[in-house]
């Protein structure tokens, strides 16, 4: 029987102290839904995205809804999703009636594949969702060149702090749309943040995020008539971020840069020391990307390996290191199968990465010891 000695999680958030001092003062002054952390977090988001506005959600499954909303998607429009990436990604485009179009991913990338994309692209396609996935951005130039008149909305959702060109993730498109799940570099427990550079769109988003009301709870509380209800001029939903996560991501957002740091400097170290093992191959650096580092995603060659991909991860658990499938191929899920009739082949290079991605622990609670120990497995299986 073999003694579990490590446990080393695929992901864990750096919380403690700081967050908890931070979130006793909305508990103490009672504005526990949207209000002046939020908007002090949306402030620093945005600044250090170089954007001109952040609008705080709850997730960024819902950031991405409004954003398609936000750009009139209904019933018969089409939008382009990659094939591989979270299953909300293409979601949020059924939510609006609209058809899912998917196009194959780049397998050097695990982003959409840019010679894959001119043709899916016709009078009805209204927007592009361009999924940043792990942490890398998706070569937006190049999409814009292909489909210059078609609105771009940015998954970001593994993205905060990642760049391309020296522009940051979320600046990048006509919207960008972030995660705040534990699982991302920062966390609010669940939440999420569309930036834009539109102020047409940041309103509606803001309106569309609060009922469709005219004005912020906020604004109405501390307005000179708090006892007048706003106006409801569109449809909208309850996606408000909570002041509790607010002042948990005021904290976590001034750690980023940091967090980014460290977790490069462990994937260029994971790089380095996995490079002379032929049946694995770790993610592909290039000189305009900075990289967020989201999830660390290696790719299996199962013809050398000493097993198939997930008898590597059923080994390497039971070493006490937990890993993943980078993420799924969509249209392999049973919803998009059946009811778009897709075969697994249809989205050959989804199919590969859905079945041979692997993503290994990086996370801001690891140590030397602790990529020592993930390394030394891999070498030994
Ligand atoms: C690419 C991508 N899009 C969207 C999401 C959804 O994020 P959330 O859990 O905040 O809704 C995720 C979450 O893992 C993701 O990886």
């Amino acid at each position: 029987m073999s003694i579990k000695t490590k446990n080393i999680p695929i992901s864990l958030p750096v919380t403690g102290e700081e967050e908890w001092q931070a979130v006793k003062e909305p508990l103490f002054n009672g504005w526990l839904t949207s209000g002046p952390m939020v908007n002090a977090f949306e402030k620093e988001f945005a600044q250090i995205h170089g954007v001109s506005h952040a609008i705080a959600v709850t997730s960024a499954t819902t950031a991405l809804h409004l954003s398609l909303i936000a750009l009139n998607i209904k019933p018969g429009d089409e939008v382009i999703v990659p094939a591989f990436t979270w299953i909300s990604t293409a979601n949020v485009v059924e939510y609006c009636g609209a058809k899912v179009i998917f196009c194959d991913i780049d397998i050097n990338t695990f982003n959409i594949d840019i010679d894959k994309l001119a043709s899916l692209i016709n009078p009805n396609t209204k927007a592009i969702i361009a999924v940043h996935l792990f942490g890398l951005c998706a070569d937006i130039d190049a999409i814009k060149n292909i489909a210059p008149t078609i609105p771009i909305i940015e998954d970001a959702a593994c993205a905060a702090g990642a760049t391309y060109k020296d522009r940051y993730a979320g600046s990048l498109g006509n919207l960008g749309c972030f995660s705040f799940h534990p699982r991302k570099s920062i966390t609010t427990g669940e939440g999420g943040m569309i930036t834009t550079n539109d102020a047409n769109i940041a309103e509606r988003i803001s309106m569309l995020r609060n009922h469709g009301a005219s004005i912020s709870e906020e604004q109405r509380h501390h307005g000179p008539k708090p006892f007048i209800l706003p106006d409801f001029n569109i449809l909208g939903f309850n996606y408000r971020m909570t002041d509790l996560q607010g002042a948990v991501g005021l904290v976590q957002i001034k750690k980023l840069k940091k967090f980014i740091a460290e977790r490069k400097r462990w994937a260029d170290y994971y790089i380095n020391c996995l490079s002379n093992i032929d049946w694995i191959e770790t993610p592909h650096i290039t000189n305009d990307y900075g990289h967020g580092w989201q999830s660390f995603v290696t790719l299996i060659d199962e013809k050398k390996s000493p097993g198939s991909r997930n008898v590597i991860m059923e080994n390497l658990q039971a070493k006490g290191i937990s890993t993943r499938p980078g993420t799924h191929a969509v249209h392999m899920l049973n919803y998009y199968k059946d009811k778009y009739n897709l075969k697994d082949n249809d989205f050959e290079v989804a199919r590969q990465a859905n079945d041979y991605s692997m993503a290994i622990p990086l996370h801001n609670r690891m140590g030397k010891e602790d990529f020592e120990y993930v390394i030394n497995a891999i070498k030994n299986l």
